[in-house]
């Protein structure tokens, strides 16, 4: 799977670790798109819409966002029409967000949880695969109504 990250200055220690983890496993292709220069903190809004419409495009298949606490990046990610950012930070959600939702993104935050949980927050995020034929389908297809204005 190719997965875009995205983070922070307040982020960035957690996702140094989950990237490294991540590239050391070899099971995904991960590319970061933070874009801070040395010094400057890049607006955790332009990342994430800027991470959110690759993710979009069909460029990334998922994405993973974080900032301090997952929230700047997941309101910012979901201001993209036709993008499901999830804020989670436990194993079931992380899950639920892909069965249920079908979150294209998920957001987590780096002064909430520590690296470990992290990892596995990912790691069920990313082994959970949305099914068509479920019965949340029609909510996803609701929700992505209302981002085309048709309800
Ligand atoms: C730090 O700027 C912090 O406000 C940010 O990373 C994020 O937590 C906002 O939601």
């Amino acid at each position: 799977m190719k997965i875009a990250l995205g983070c922070d200055s307040a982020g960035k220690p957690l996702m140094d670790v989950v990237e490294t983890w991540l590239r050391e496993r070899g099971e995904h292709l991960v590319e970061n798109l933070s874009e801070s220069a040395a010094g400057e903190d890049e607006r955790y809004a332009t990342m994430s819409d800027r991470v959110a419409r690759r993710v979009l495009s069909g460029e990334f298949e998922r994405g993973i966002l974080m900032c301090g606490t997952g929230l700047g990046v997941s309101i910012s990610a979901n201001k993209v029409p036709g993008i499901r950012a999830a804020l989670v930070h436990d194993t079931y959600s992380a899950e639920r967000a892909a069965l249920s939702n079908d979150a294209q993104i998920i957001a987590l935050g780096a002064r909430v949880v520590g690296p470990e949980l992290a990892k596995a927050v990912v790691e069920a995020y990313l082994s959970a695969r949305f099914d068509p034929a479920s019965h949340s389908a029609a909510n996803v297809d609701a929700i992505d109504a209302l981002d085309a204005g048709k309800t």
